[in-house]
């Protein structure tokens, strides 16, 4: 997908511009300064036009922030952030990254070597989930609960989604969403509405970049500032929240990547199957395409698949015609599935953020009927021992457990076919 051609015009509207088209808009009586204001617009066109939230131009002027829609760098003068990149140095294995750096838009590694025996657990090359680097806890793959999705969509936030996520109110239905920090600087307060509404916010990186291209620093920038920076000063700003999970963009993930991630707090989730949403229109994926895709996780649901374990199917608030799909394959899915539930959910991590005073419900919770758990003192339930930890990386959950493990272990490798097309990696002998 040609990311930045889709982007282009979103990342040249410069603040100057913005402030323009907000005074011409106040005239329309519609307020877009507020989370609740920006959620009662219904027009797509009027949602999608730029406007002026002033806690994130000041910042951005103040060059407090990587350009958006591009990869991010370690700011000059950013000593915070270089400490704690220094800080994490003896975490990072020694693993060079992965194609040229031109693959880092398009993916293309057809000039990369690579060992047949995916020494760094590359998902790009084989869907490995199971890190090989010793410490490192496996990827969220599938969900542990029975007849369960784990229910989220990538790329958000996507300027016109109200319409989604008043469907999504309206059946009192939470999801995970992973929000790209470009488009959360884009519209910061439509990333507001998720957390109002009840979803669970998960990073998905800055720019949006093959992330096993790039340099260790470039890899630390892009969680950086979508974590750190961005959650404490954008998400945070507009939020007030600091994710705990990420999912990379493509599944490009490897044990390099997945260590800057850990060292920072976040747990990685990919899927198990790719509802290839995102490429209709490119490649001749079809409409028919991605209603087969969903047809065949609905029919894989309905004949006992997952009753042993749950799964996740990739699924994007990227554009109107995804979120169409989702709404309108929602009832078809809800009666296969038994529950539908947001990632965190399926795995009881009651406390999502480091800020202690947010909560999701647990599982149990959830699928008797209280799906959201707001503010106040996250509420213990038997056997919830996550909801104690303090946002440090040890302590908080037990989904990584042995038993969770050998769950995680025996999934993975049904995505691959789709998810590789237009991918080809030379192998050594
Ligand atoms: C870094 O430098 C820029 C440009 O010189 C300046 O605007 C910004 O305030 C500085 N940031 C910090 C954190 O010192
Ligand atoms: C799309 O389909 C056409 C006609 O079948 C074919 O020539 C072309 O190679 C296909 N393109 C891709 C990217 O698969
Ligand atoms: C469900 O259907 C799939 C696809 O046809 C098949 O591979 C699988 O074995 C079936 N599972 C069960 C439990 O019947
Ligand atoms: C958001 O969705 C609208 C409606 O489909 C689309 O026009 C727009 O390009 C999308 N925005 C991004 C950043 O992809
Ligand atoms: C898709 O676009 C149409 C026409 O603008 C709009 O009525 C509809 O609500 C949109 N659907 C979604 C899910 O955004
Ligand atoms: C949590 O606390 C922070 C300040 O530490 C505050 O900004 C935020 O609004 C609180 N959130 C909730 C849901 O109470
Ligand atoms: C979630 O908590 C419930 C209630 O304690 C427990 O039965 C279930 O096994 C837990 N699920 C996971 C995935 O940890
Ligand atoms: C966490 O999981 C491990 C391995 O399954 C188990 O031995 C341990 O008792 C669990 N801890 C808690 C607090 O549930």
């Amino acid at each position: 997908m040609r990311w930045s051609s889709l982007f282009a015009s979103q990342a040249a509207v410069s603040s100057a511009l913005i402030a323009t088209t907000l005074f011409t808009l106040s005239a329309s009586a519609q307020d877009r300064t507020t989370e609740q204001g920006e959620a009662q617009i219904t027009d797509p066109n009027q949602e999608c036009t730029p406007y002026y939230y002033a806690p994130v131009s000041a910042a951005l002027a103040a060059n407090q922030f990587p350009p958006i829609w591009t990869i991010a760098t370690i700011l000059p003068n950013d000593t915070n952030a270089q400490a704690k990149y220094q800080s994490i140095q003896s975490q990072i294995p020694n693993i060079q990254p992965n194609g040229s750096p031109a693959s880092a838009s398009t993916g293309d590694f057809s000039s990369f070597t690579y060992p047949s025996s995916d020494p760094d657990c590359w998902w790009t090359f084989d869907a490995c989930t199971t890190p090989k680097l010793a410490g490192l806890p496996p990827d969220l793959a599938g969900v542990p609960e029975p007849d369960t999705l784990g229910y989220g969509f990538d790329d958000g936030p996507n300027c016109s989604h109200n319409a989604f996520y008043d469907f999504l109110s309206q059946n009192n239905q939470k999801a995970t969403m992973f929000y790209i920090g470009s488009n959360v600087m884009d519209w910061p307060l439509e990333a507001q509405r998720a957390l109002a509404d009840g979803h669970e916010i998960c990073v998905h990186t800055w720019s949006h970049k093959y992330t096993t291209t790039l340099t260790n620093e470039e890899v630390f920038a892009e969680f950086y500032y979508t974590v750190r920076f961005l959650i404490e000063h954008t998400i945070k700003l507009v939020a007030g929240v600091t994710p705990t999970c990420w999912r990379p963009p493509y599944g490009d993930v490897d044990d390099r990547v997945r260590a800057i991630a850990h060292a920072l707090g976040l747990r990685t989730i990919i899927w198990q199957y790719d509802s290839n949403d995102w490429r209709e229109g490119f490649n001749n994926v079809t409409v028919a395409d991605v209603d087969q895709n969903y047809e065949y996780l609905i029919s894989r649901a309905q004949n006992g698949t997952y009753a042993t374990g749950g799964t996740i199917m990739l699924t994007h608030e990227l554009n109107n015609f995804t979120m169409s799909e989702a709404m309108k394959f929602y009832t078809q899915l809800k009666a296969a599935f038994k529950y539908l539930v947001p990632m965190g959910v399926a795995t009881n991590q009651t406390q999502p953020y480091v800020e202690t005073n947010y909560s999701l419900p647990s599982f149990d919770q959830y699928i008797s009927g209280t799906t959201t758990v707001t503010g106040g003192v996250p509420v213990a339930t038997a056997g919830s021992s996550s909801s104690t930890g303090s946002g440090s990386s040890s302590g908080k959950t037990n989904s990584t457990g042995a038993a969770s493990r050998a769950l995680y272990d025996s999934f993975g490798i049904l995505a691959a076919g789709a998810a590789f097309v237009g991918f080809s990696v030379k192998l050594l002998a």
